[in-house]
């Protein structure tokens, strides 16, 4: 695979399934031409010089014994995770998983380098932060361990490490990117809550109140339902470009865990408003989908950007990556749509070419 990203994972759970089995998916799909009929479920087929399908695996981390020293290809099916099982003909990968970091270990600067070091001797260009919600102190010793190892990072979760200005600083002073925090899910209920609330806005109606329920069946949903005090506050982070008074709005991120949805995602919107003489307006929206291709249909951009920023030595926060966040490092109030669109033309060269033009 030329160009390839070279990518550790820490945390070997669905989020990881997904990207791992779409990455084969389209890999599949473009070596049989199909990929140049219909190209559904992505954003960008190339980002610069590389395809979605463009993903190595190099190195991964978890603790579940269900995981550790197992073959990646193994322990991406194993317990706990529950993202379905494609029929894609995956891409094999014989290395073991490592033992992560933990609690325990997490502040020790032996545990530390030694995390650094195998990500070094992998070779690995990107590491993808994507533990369960709620470890900061687990998300802090990853990112340490990537600046050590001069590797980028990206973080998946609320946990602050892009948006911390001295770690930030940190990652630009080493010219290695740092991309977070919290991903923006596909077509999730973010996206979907803010644009609503922007639509209000721009129609006149006021907003009275507004709440956002999740509930789903894989461990995310468990997790978040005992630990989801950093999501709410990212959750509302993500409305925040709509410029509206968040003490309005309500975001739960999880009210259940439901077996049954398995690796599905519900998401309830409810938003009442005044209109025209007081009258009320009401909306409820209910959105379903596959949790982890939601998210995979993210971190494919992300890892991309955060890869081309570290190829081209680009330390700090990629601006381009901000859209698909919902704490982005800088805020979501402090950019223009024009500024992240040069952020992205700059990474993939698009800039140069039109400037030789
Ligand atoms: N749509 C989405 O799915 C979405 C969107 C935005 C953010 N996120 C966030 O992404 C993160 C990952 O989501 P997921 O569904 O893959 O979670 P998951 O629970 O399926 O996977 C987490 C993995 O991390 C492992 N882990 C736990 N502690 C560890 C440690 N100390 N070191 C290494 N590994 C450890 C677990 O054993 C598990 O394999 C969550 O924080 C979630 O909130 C998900």
């Amino acid at each position: 695979m030329t160009n390839a990203i070279k990518l550790a994972v820490a945390g070997v759970g669905n989020n990881i399934s997904a990207l791992y089995q779409g990455a084969s998916y389209y890999a599949r799909m473009r070596e049989t031409g199909e990929m140049e009929k219909v190209a559904f479920g992505i954003r960008m087929q190339e980002i610069g010089d590389i395809h979605v399908s463009n993903i190595e695996f190099v190195a991964a981390y978890d603790v579940l014994p269900s995981k550790v020293g197992k073959p990646f290809s193994e322990a991406v099916f194993a317990e706990s995770n529950n993202y379905p099982i494609l029929d894609v003909d995956p891409t094999p990968y014989s290395f073991l998983v490592k033992q992560g970091v933990t609690k325990n270990s997490a502040d020790s600067d032996f545990a530390i380098a030694t995390i650094a070091k195998s990500l070094r001797d992998a070779g690995a260009e990107v590491l993808l932060y994507s533990l369960p919600t709620g470890l900061q102190w687990a998300a802090e010793a990853y990112a340490k361990a990537a600046l050590q190892a001069g590797v980028a990072f990206v973080n998946c979760t609320p946990e602050s490490i892009a948006r911390n200005p001295d770690l930030r600083r940190q990652f630009e002073e080493a010219g290695v990117p740092c991309v977070g925090d919290d991903l923006a899910s596909h077509l999730g209920a973010s996206i979907l809550h803010r644009s609503l609330l922007n639509l209000l806005g721009t129609r006149g109606i006021t907003l009275a109140s507004s709440y956002q329920l999740n509930f789903g069946g894989n461990e995310d949903f468990r997790n978040l339902r005992d630990h989801g005090a950093s999501k709410a506050e990212s959750k509302i982070n993500a409305l925040k470009q709509a410029g509206l008074d968040t003490d309005k709005v309500q975001v739960i991120p999880s009210a259940g865990h439901i077996n049954r949805l398995n690796d599905h995602k519900v998401a309830i919107i409810n938003i009442e408003g005044v209109g025209w003489v007081g009258r009320p307006v009401s909306l409820d929206l209910k959105l379903k989908v596959q949790d982890s291709s939601n998210a995979a249909g993210v971190i494919i951009d992300h890892i991309r950007i955060t890869a081309l920023a570290q190829r081209q030595k680009m330390g700090g926060f990629p601006l381009a990556a901000a859209t698909c966040l919902k704490s982005p490092a800088i805020g979501h109030d402090s950019y223009t749509p024009e500024e992240l669109d040069l952020s992205l033309r700059k990474l993939t060269g698009a800039e140069e070419i039109l400037a030789e033009q």
